[in-house]
């Protein structure tokens, strides 16, 4: 099994591209799991209502632990096992360094501990979509914002400085220009994937 893992801000068109890599996957014959984070199993799922909900006023410790308690249920029922060629991931521990880390300012020492104490794989890949964070926001114009998404400008453009340093510090982190059309960016990120064949 290869493990891909698909990151960046609020608007980059992650969930396009990894729709259009799951149908070019399986047009190859190669079977694929589909995951996104938080989430994918039952209690995920209800970790993930509860992180998102504007309802929901809790710490940011509170936040990064629950990240991991439904990263730890994840790993556990999907990877571990795991039959699948590929399991795509719509974001992963990447995700808890750069929003947990670099935006909430949270220890990174401490984000460490937590991925290498719940056993977390190293991803094969992770893509990292990169994107002005107003153009990102522009492009969510007309859908609901949720808890995380309210976090404000300069949380996102710290997010985004994370994961630009994720990328440059971190052998198995490819960063892509999410700012070109849709299919250049699938094309380029194909060709990121073809090399894990
Ligand atoms: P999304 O997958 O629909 O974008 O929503 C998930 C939100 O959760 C998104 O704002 C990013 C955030 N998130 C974190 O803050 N830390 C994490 O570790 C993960 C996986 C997601």
């Amino acid at each position: 099994m290869k493990l891909i893992t698909f990151e960046g801000i609020e608007g980059v068109g992650k969930s396009t591209q990894i729709n259009l890599i799951s149908e070019w996957l399986k047009e190859k014959g190669l079977s694929t799991k589909l995951l996104r984070e938080p989430g994918s199993t039952d209690f995920g799922e209800k970790i993930r209502e509860l992180l998102l909900s504007k309802e929901s006023s809790i710490s940011t410790h509170s936040e990064l632990l629950l990240m991991f308690a439904a990263r730890s249920e994840m790993i556990a029922e999907y990877f571990i096992d795991s039959r699948d060629d590929f399991i795509l991931c719509d974001r992963y521990y990447h995700a808890s360094i750069a929003y947990q880390g670099h935006g909430r300012m949270l220890s990174l020492d401490l984000i460490d501990n937590l991925i290498k104490g719940i056993n977390c794989p190293i991803p094969d890949l992770t893509i990292v979509y990169d994107l002005d964070v107003k153009v990102g926001f522009e492009r969510k114009a007309n859908d609901d914002i949720d808890r995380i998404e309210s976090s404000g400008i300069d949380f996102f453009e710290n997010v985004r400085k994370g994961y630009q340093q994720l990328a440059n510090d971190r052998e198995e982190v490819k960063i892509l220009d999410a700012s070109q059309p849709i299919e250049i960016l699938s094309q380029q990120t194909k060709d990121l994937i073809e090399q894990l064949f």
